[in-house]
């Protein structure tokens, strides 16, 4: 008996030296070199989970390619991931997880305006430099007109995004009249509703019918009826793919004639799949297309081909620059100090991505342009490239 307890104590120390150890020196048997921890938040179940794969896909090569070469200012990267299911309760508390719990220094994410917003207030009051590759809501940057000087993004903005789709529109198109339908709960798409309308009436054009829905509707049909009845020229339907899909159908089943038409929130091999051909000659705007001719283009698109067997969509490549805009932060800095990390990100100057070459504004959003891409045959189709 004596014999039995004094074992069950001597493993019981053991557990906790190893525990120890292990707290100490995390995947290491020896102790590791200069580390510095970094975080990603992304969405990799729920509505948009294509988005969280791609993302998550992107900013592991970047991470092992960096790595590989030595890692970054003499410290090996280590990187922790958490699902945020693209719910902002999650998304808030996968940033607090990350940086009270394994104390990252700096995080990628995340990936839709939603979940990023709550991100970034957490970011601001806690220090931590965040860069999103996609949240392309104003709000993930700025509150109540004040800069949240730690939150960074590598695409454009929505206020960029809803006037290309509106001059697009006009111009392009030639639409005097058009038709909005958003979800009311989520501040992307009544963010670039708002900038779209408004866009849209400044150039002349006529809003029809501007009608909201709730998160989890999914019977269109009604404002539908509205929409058919208010006689668009073009249909705007700023949300994300498997919603567009769903009302792209019910547009088409209630006999609406005139042109879809969206922004980014359209990317994902799944919209074809659940619209089938009523999204069939319908536009979007997007942030790069892999027919671009530049060579970081063509070799971005082959090392991710032959490693993931698909053609990287924007999400990916948008995280694939966002992780090396912020590597090469931590390279200028040659500090894990997230206020150096911070101060070297604000002054990122000329940065080649392979979404183009581009310059933070006071703001920390990129100045770049945007591309159009029509749905055709299926399959995304490159149509033009829209500067600010
Ligand atoms: N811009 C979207 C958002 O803010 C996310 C997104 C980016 C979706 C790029 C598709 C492509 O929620």
């Amino acid at each position: 008996m004596e014999e039995w307890r004094r074992n069950v104590r001597r493993g019981l120390s053991l557990l906790a030296l190893v525990v120890l150890l292990v707290g100490h020196f995390p995947g290491c048997k020896s102790p590791p070199a200069k580390e510095i921890r970094i975080g990603l938040i992304t969405p990799l179940s729920g509505d948009v989970k294509t988005f969280g794969e791609s993302v998550k896909n992107a900013f592991e090569v970047a991470v092992e390619e960096a790595n590989a070469k030595g890692g970054v200012a003499g410290m090996k990267i280590a990187t922790f991931l958490v699902d945020d299911k693209n719910d902002p309760t999650e998304a808030s508390n996968a940033a607090n997880f990350l940086i009270n719990q394994h104390g990252v220094k700096a995080i990628v994410g995340s990936v839709t305006s939603k979940t990023t917003i709550p991100v970034s207030d957490l970011a601001q009051s806690l220090r931590i430099p965040t860069i999103t590759g996609t949240a392309t809501n104003p709000k993930v940057t700025v509150a109540d007109g004040k800069r949240k000087e730690y939150m960074f993004r590598a695409c454009y903005t929505d206020s960029f995004q809803g006037t290309v789709m509106a001059k697009f529109a006009r111009g392009t198109l030639n639409a005097t009249t058009a038709a909005v339908l958003y979800d009311a709960s989520n501040d992307y798409s009544k963010g670039i509703a708002e900038v779209f309308r408004d866009a849209f009436v400044r150039m002349g054009g006529r809003v029809t019918a501007y009608e909201s829905y709730g998160k989890d509707d999914v019977d269109f049909s009604a404002l539908l009826t509205k929409v058919k009845a208010a006689k668009p020229d073009v249909l705007f339907l700023p949300d994300y793919y498997n919603k567009v899909g769903l009302i792209a159908k019910q547009a088409k089943e209630t006999g609406f004639p005139g042109a879809l038409i969206g922004p980014d929130g359209w990317d994902s091999p799944e919209l074809v799949k659940v619209a089938g051909d009523a999204i069939e000659g319908g536009y979007f705007s997007n942030h790069y297309s892999p027919e671009d001719t530049r060579p970081e283009v063509g070799n971005w698109v082959k090392k991710y081909k032959e490693r993931f067997q698909q053609t990287p969509d924007a999400l990916g490549t948008l995280a694939y620059d966002a992780t090396n805009m912020l590597l090469e932060a931590i390279r200028k800095a040659s500090s894990a100090d997230p206020g150096k990390i911070r101060d070297a990100l604000a002054s990122l100057s000329g940065f080649e991505g392979v979404t183009g070459k581009f310059t933070m504004d006071e703001h920390g959003d990129p100045i770049k342009s945007a591309v159009i891409i029509q749905i055709k045959d299926g399959k995304q189709k490159f149509l033009q490239v829209v500067n600010p």
